[in-house]
């Protein structure tokens, strides 16, 4: 099933909801501005909504929860809250001037005092070097400097608490601090529950808090009032460690850094800090006759301990930084080719998207890791945190084949295997590798998803190893949309919340066009008498679609067939785009897209005339397909005018 998130409003105006910021952000300010957004774990937000200050919440889990983020800049003795809300002790709150936001950082710049100080939280996106793209850990890196010609006495702290490591702060923590060339906090749940979800947050593992041991630094750990009141009092910290290991939310344990900056006049820093959060094994996967396999991430070939990868992960901080700006200027060229609001959209999707996805290895009998055996699992972010959703898999697959397609073919494995193995029971493909998240055990129709996508992973590589492999699946999967796909039955579509419903043209359209992969798979193969068969059906299907799904004024297709009166985003049709299939001609796009300029609303077309509701993914497809500038940009402004409008404090939509 589908996400059903952020973009369901779209009919009411929210126009001035910003109205009273007064910092300057680029692009705009979106609903939740990523902080450190790594994996289904390391999902953290500040909720801005209409306008919040980096100081004026708390951060937040992707979910709405708190996740204790404290950061104070003392000046001349004077402390100010740059990061988080904890609370007023005497302190003061910096002022924020600038956000800025691009494809891997978010920058803000807040006013304290004499100084300005910046702070870039940023997630590198590395997708073509497995160890790096899998170590779950973000960036802060703060640096600060005088705004008003003047020298400047600095100190800079920061903390997390932990709630980082549960859904459930009753249950009892204990941590320890390292203090070797990075000085690292780490924090877990004294009884670890492996697999195990509580409110979506993981419920083993370890949270760490780190930063760079430079000169003037200093630790603490403690209760948040004490830790942070010494902070306030001294602007240093006692290196000591509270050993009375308690509930979350018992005197609320913080994990804290100080850096005594002394005097500063031009540009200081960036005093580095990292966050993570590490589970081993990442992932419970299902293996043949119902056996359980282990998978870790897959930075474990590289390093035996989460330390020494997070003293690397320091050490790399300058060359993840150009990495990071070489990337971000990459995808806004890119992106800017189809419009500036389309750049923005993608970049505002980025980490978000590949933090939904961990990749994995298992390892070989005699237990060394085998960096042969990649895959990805997704997690089904928001709704019923499913494991690898083909159709949640399926709205994102572009940005896999934009940053690495290979990352596509490991998220494709799992779910291929599963079926191979003999356990699916089912003629049509599984919808989901079961769950919750990270336990893929398997569960008991997407199968023009998994064609459409196996064929244009083997055509944005020519890497034939999938349709080779699994040939036999992908045509069993074929038959079935034989039988099923010009008549669809009732069924939910990928859109379940919309409800079950009969001859849906637009599932239709995915089918025929499945087929039509299905017949270049066999040709690419060599099997042309199946090519040329499958070939001759979906051509024959699509012609009989078009009377059955054309409204008899002929100015649209209907939602189901029949139903003159009815209409909805057609946008499987973007999938012969992208395998360029050709099955429905240029006069079927030309007449959607006179459609849908007919009946845009504020932010954008409904999903269906059933409501009025839309999803901005679908929307970016339909913008995919359109056949002038004007329709696409008017699917493509209005996602960024949601996506700008201060409607929403949560996570961007899918
Ligand atoms: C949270 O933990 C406490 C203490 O173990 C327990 O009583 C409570 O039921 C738990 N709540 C949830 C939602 O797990
Ligand atoms: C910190 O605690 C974790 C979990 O108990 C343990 O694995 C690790 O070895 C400890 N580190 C130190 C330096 O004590
Ligand atoms: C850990 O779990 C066990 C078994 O559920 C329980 O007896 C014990 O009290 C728990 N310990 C803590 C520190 O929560
Ligand atoms: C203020 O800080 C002092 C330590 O300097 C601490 O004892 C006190 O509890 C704090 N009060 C609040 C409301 O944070
Ligand atoms: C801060 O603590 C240090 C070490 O205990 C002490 O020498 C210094 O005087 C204190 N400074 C302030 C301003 O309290
Ligand atoms: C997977 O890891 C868990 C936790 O370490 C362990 O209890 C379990 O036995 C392992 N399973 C397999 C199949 O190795
Ligand atoms: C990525 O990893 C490699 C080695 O695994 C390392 O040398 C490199 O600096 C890392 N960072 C980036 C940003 O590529
Ligand atoms: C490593 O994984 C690959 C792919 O699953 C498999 O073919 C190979 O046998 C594995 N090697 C070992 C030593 O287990
Ligand atoms: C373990 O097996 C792998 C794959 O067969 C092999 O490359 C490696 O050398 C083996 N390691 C040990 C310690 O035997
Ligand atoms: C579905 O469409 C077909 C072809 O137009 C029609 O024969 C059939 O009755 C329709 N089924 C339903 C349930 O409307
Ligand atoms: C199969 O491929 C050949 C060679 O590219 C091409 O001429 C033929 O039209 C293809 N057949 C089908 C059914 O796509
Ligand atoms: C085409 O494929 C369908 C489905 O497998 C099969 O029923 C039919 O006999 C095939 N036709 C030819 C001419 O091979």
């Amino acid at each position: 099933m589908s996400l059903f998130l952020s973009l369901t409003v779209i009919s009411v105006l929210y126009a001035s909801a910003n109205a009273g910021i007064s910092w300057n952000a680029a692009p705009f300010n979106p609903p939740a501005v990523p902080l450190a957004v790594r994996s289904p774990y390391l999902n953290v937000w500040l909720a801005q909504g209409a306008g919040a200050q980096l100081n004026d919440v708390w951060p937040t889990f992707w979910t709405g929860s708190i996740l204790g983020w404290a950061g104070y800049v003392k000046v001349d003795g004077t402390t100010y809250t740059f990061l988080g809300s904890p609370g007023n002790n005497g302190t003061q709150k910096a002022v924020q001037k600038d956000l800025t936001w691009t494809s891997t950082q978010s920058i803000f710049i807040m006013t304290a005092g004499g100084i300005d100080l910046t702070a870039n939280f940023l997630s590198p996106v590395d997708p073509t070097n497995l160890v790096n793209q899998s170590l779950p850990f973000s960036y802060l890196a703060v640096s600060v400097a005088s705004n008003d010609g003047d020298s400047h006495s600095v100190q800079v702290y920061s903390d997390i608490s932990a709630e980082w490591i549960s859904g459930n702060d009753s249950l009892i923590a204990n941590w320890n601090t390292t203090t070797g060339s990075v000085l690292i906090h780490q924090v877990q749940l004294t009884n670890q529950s492996m697999f195990a979800e509580i409110l979506d947050h993981t419920q083993y593992g370890s949270a760490y808090y780190s930063t760079s041991n430079t000169d003037g630094v200093t630790y603490q750990t403690g209760e948040d009032l004490v830790v942070r009141g010494q902070f306030i009092a001294n602007g240093t910290l006692l290196n000591t460690q509270d050993t009375e290991f308690r509930a979350i939310q018992d005197r609320w344990p913080v994990f804290a850094f100080a850096h005594d900056l002394g005097t500063v006049k031009a540009v200081t820093g960036p005093v580095l800090f990292s966050v993570g959060h590490v589970r081993d094994p990442a992932i419970e996967y299902i293996v043949a006759t119902g056996g359980r396999q282990n998978r870790s991430l897959y930075f474990w070939s590289q390093y035996s301990t989460v330390d020494a990868a997070v003293v690397d992960f320091h050490a790399d901080y300058g060359n993840a930084l150009s990495v990071a700006k070489a990337y971000d200027a990459q995808v806004q060229s890119d992106a800017s080719k189809v419009s500036s609001n389309y750049a923005d959209i993608v970049a505002l999707s980025i980490r978000q998207a590949l933090a939904t996805v961990e990749l994995t290895i298992s390892r070989s009998s005699n237990g060394s890791w085998n960096t042969s055996d990649v895959m990805t699992f997704m997690k089904e972010i928001s709704s019923s945190g499913d494991v690898s959703t083909v159709d949640v898999i399926y709205p994102s697959w572009p940005i896999f084949l934009y940053t690495n397609p290979e990352l596509g073919k490991y998220l494709l494995l799992p779910l291929f295997e599963y079926q191979a193995s003999g356990q699916y029971p089912n003629q049509w493909s599984v919808h989901d590798l079961g769950g919750p998240y990270p336990q893929a055990l398997g569960h008991n129709d997407e199968c023009g998803n998994m064609l459409i996508m196996t064929l244009s992973y083997t055509q944005f590589t020519s890497d034939e190893s999938l349709i080779k492999a699994y040939y036999n699946l992908l045509d069993q999967w074929t038959l079935f949309l034989i039988s099923d796909s010009l008549v669809p039955a009732n069924q939910l579509s990928t859109d379940n919340f919309a409800g079950a419903l009969a001859n849906q043209t637009n599932l239709a359209i995915k089918g025929i066009v499945g087929i039509k992969a299905m017949s270049v798979i066999a040709n690419l193969t060599g099997d042309s008498s199946k090519a040329d068969n499958y070939s001759s059906i979906s051509s024959s299907y699509a012609e009989q679609f078009l009377e059955f799904a054309t409204s008899t004024s002929g100015h649209h297709l209907t939602l189901a067939y029949g139903n003159d009166s009815s209409w909805s985003l057609s946008y499987n049709l973007y999938a012969d785009k992208l395998l360029n299939t050709q099955i429905f001609s240029e006069s079927v796009y030309q007449m959607q897209d006179a459609w849908y300029s007919n009946v845009a609303n504020l932010y954008g077309v409904p999903l269906d005339t059933r409501h009025t509701y839309t999803e901005s993914d679908w929307e970016i497809w339909m913008a995919a397909i359109a056949t002038t500038s004007q329709t696409r940009d008017i699917f493509i402004d209005s996602v960024q005018k949601y996506a700008s409008s201060g409607a929403s404090n949560v996570p961007f939509g899918d």
